[in-house]
């Protein structure tokens, strides 16, 4: 991981993102990176989902993908196999951080322990509140008058790591769980390269909720929270 002082430059973060979906939020860290506005480099992509549209974002930049499909020849592939074969590919890979952005399976705890670099993990809620699925509609039937998306530490317990960083917006009172969706999803494209952007810079560390430079430099406890309405 870097170091952000004046004697040494930030190191490239190698990232391996795990995908299900569109993969929107990928995209959002391949224009980072090809841009250069990021220092990362994608080092390669995991789906689970032969027909993800993620894979095709990956190809069209020429990252390396891995298609563990958990419809292997009509069968669904058991989660230890996927985790073998995807720790395998991650090591392989060498990452400093795997990022779950749209990860849709259930980690096993061994595997979270085993994987070659620590993992962090993208949720559509303010945690520690509706940890899950179905979290708009959830927050909507609650009448919460806010709501966001999360970053955290992925540890065996199902979205209960420590967290990161928020992004917060105020619920509407036309809002449907659609429109919730569209719009904690353009704060996730703000929220990922902003927390990768701090753990880059050793803002922010993985390795215990608070750095020797966050208490250097005065910043408040976890998580950061982002006020991006609009
Ligand atoms: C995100 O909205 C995330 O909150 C949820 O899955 C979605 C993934 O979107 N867990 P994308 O695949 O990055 O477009």
């Amino acid at each position: 991981m870097s170091i952000d002082n004046a004697s040494q430059p930030i190191k490239t973060l190698r990232i391996a993102v795990l995908v299900s979906g569109s993969g929107s939020n990928l995209q959002v860290l391949i224009n980072a990176m090809q841009a250069g506005a990021l220092p990362i480099e994608i080092v390669g992509v995991i789906s689970n989902r032969e027909d993800a549209y993620a894979l095709t974002r990956a190809k069209d930049a020429n990252i390396p993908v891995a298609v563990l499909s958990h419809v292997a020849s009509g069968k669904r592939m058991g989660i230890k196999t996927f985790e073998g074969h995807a720790n395998e590919q991650l090591i392989a890979w060498q990452p400093d951080l795997i990022v779950l952005a749209g990860f849709m399976r259930v980690l096993s705890g061994s595997f979270i322990d085993n994987v070659p670099a620590p993992m962090i993990n993208l949720h559509p809620s303010l945690l520690p509140v509706y940890k899950g699925l179905d979290t708009h509609q959830r927050v909507l039937q609650a009448g919460e008058r806010q709501h966001g998306c999360s970053i955290h530490k992925v540890t065996a317990e199902l979205d209960a790591g420590q967290v990161l960083t928020q992004a917060v917006l105020n619920v509407d009172i036309n809002d449907t769980a659609e429109s919730l969706q569209s719009r904690v999803q353009k704060l996730e494209h703000q929220l990922l390269p902003w927390t990768i952007l701090l753990l880059a810079k050793n803002v922010l560390s993985l390795e215990a909720s608070t750095t020797s430079s966050q208490k250097a430099t005065y910043l408040p406890t976890l998580p950061l929270q982002l006020f991006i309405d609009g």
